[in-house]
């Protein structure tokens, strides 16, 4: 029977809506990247560096990815990075995606800002020529650095703003709130960006009321704390606000301690407009289908759960309403 749903949910068109470029960087490529650059890298083999990815929280995560992504020099290497990304990613029916990027995780260390989104933006034109896969870019602010370095990131983007559509907030939650980046988050919407940020997956409820408020989101990271105030996840449901679910992410790194508590059907029964990601696939253990499967098997999802899924994924998208009616439609008809 869960196969089937898993059949099922594979054979539907989905949109990714919550992953992290950088964060789908294979330890092969890493490898490959690393040789191909002479950067050092302290790792011997594959399976030195999949047995590291044992993280108990966010910062264990970050620590790693932040290292990894050092290997990412040239404007070839973010190519072929976010290629064997939606390549991967069509196998499992994905359609669209809205894919983050942290331009700050490569300025930092003297990349200039062009190289890794001309890398990654030339990856997703051919993509979709290729694949069919549509795309939207959206650059992400470190929020453990300072409101005034994202000012000078989003002054860097500006060349660039017709290859992004939209901006949000990663890195280290607690300890660095929302209300941190409202100025800047004013400023990109003035540029008539989307707005996008992570809240509620380590930080509290109250991180995600400044989201909303201060940031003014389109739509809203990982959200898994908001189920702790009822009042907010009415306002969530009454406004439509879609959350970007990441189970294996969650599973990962710690936020469940068992997929079998995962809240992400919890979510779809309180009217919750949730969706499935995969965030950081390479570190946390997979793409689409493998977040589908983990939580179809661990939460015993039906059809209707899995089909409000894809139809979520589509209509919490930057895409225009033509272009869900479109996935919409097929959907219904599977
Ligand atoms: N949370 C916060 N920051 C991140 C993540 C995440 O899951 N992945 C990459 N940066
Ligand atoms: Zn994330």
């Amino acid at each position: 029977m869960t196969s089937k749903l898993v059949q099922f949910a594979a054979s539907l068109p989905k949109a990714e809506l919550h992953l992290h470029l950088e964060g789908s960087l294979e330890p092969e490529q890493l490898f490959a990247f690393a040789r191909r650059n002479k950067v050092e890298i302290p790792f011997k083999s594959v399976d030195e560096i999949r047995t590291a990815y044992d993280f108990s929280n966010l910062q264990d995560f970050l620590d790693i990815y932040y290292q990894g992504m050092g290997v990412l020099q040239t404007e070839e290497d973010f190519f072929d990075l976010t290629m064997a990304y939606l390549k991967r990613s069509r196998a499992d029916n994905v359609r669209h995606v809205e894919v983050f990027f942290d331009p700050q995780g490569h300025t930092e260390r003297g990349l200039p800002f062009s190289v890794a989104i001309n890398g990654v933006t030339r990856a997703l034109a051919e993509g979709e020529r290729e694949l069919g896969v549509t795309s939207k870019l959206i650059m992400c602010f470190l929020r453990h650095l300072s409101e005034e370095e994202a000012f000078t990131t989003l002054q860097q983007a500006e060349p660039h703003f017709e290859k992004i559509a939209g901006v949000g907030l990663d890195s280290s939650e607690v300890g660095h709130p929302p209300s941190k980046f409202e100025n800047v988050f004013k400023a990109a919407r003035e540029h008539g960006l989307a707005l996008v940020a992570h809240a509620g997956e380590e930080g509290p409820p109250d991180y995600v009321y400044e989201a909303l408020d201060l940031l003014k989101i389109d739509r809203l990271d990982h959200g898994n704390r908001s189920l702790e105030d009822a009042a907010l996840v009415a306002r969530l449901v009454k406004e439509q606000m879609t959350l970007t679910v990441c189970p294996l992410s969650n599973l990962k790194l710690c936020v469940v301690g068992d997929m079998r508590a995962h809240p992400l059907k919890k979510m779809l029964d309180l009217g919750l407009r949730a969706t499935v990601n995969s965030d950081d696939p390479s570190y946390f253990g997979g793409y689409m289908m493998d977040n589908f499967r983990a939580v179809i098997e661990a939460l015993d999802l039906d059809q209707d759960d899995i089909r409000m899924l894809a139809k979520n994924s589509f209509l919490g998208s930057l895409l225009s309403e033509a272009e869900q009616a479109e996935h919409l439609a097929a959907i219904d008809d599977a």
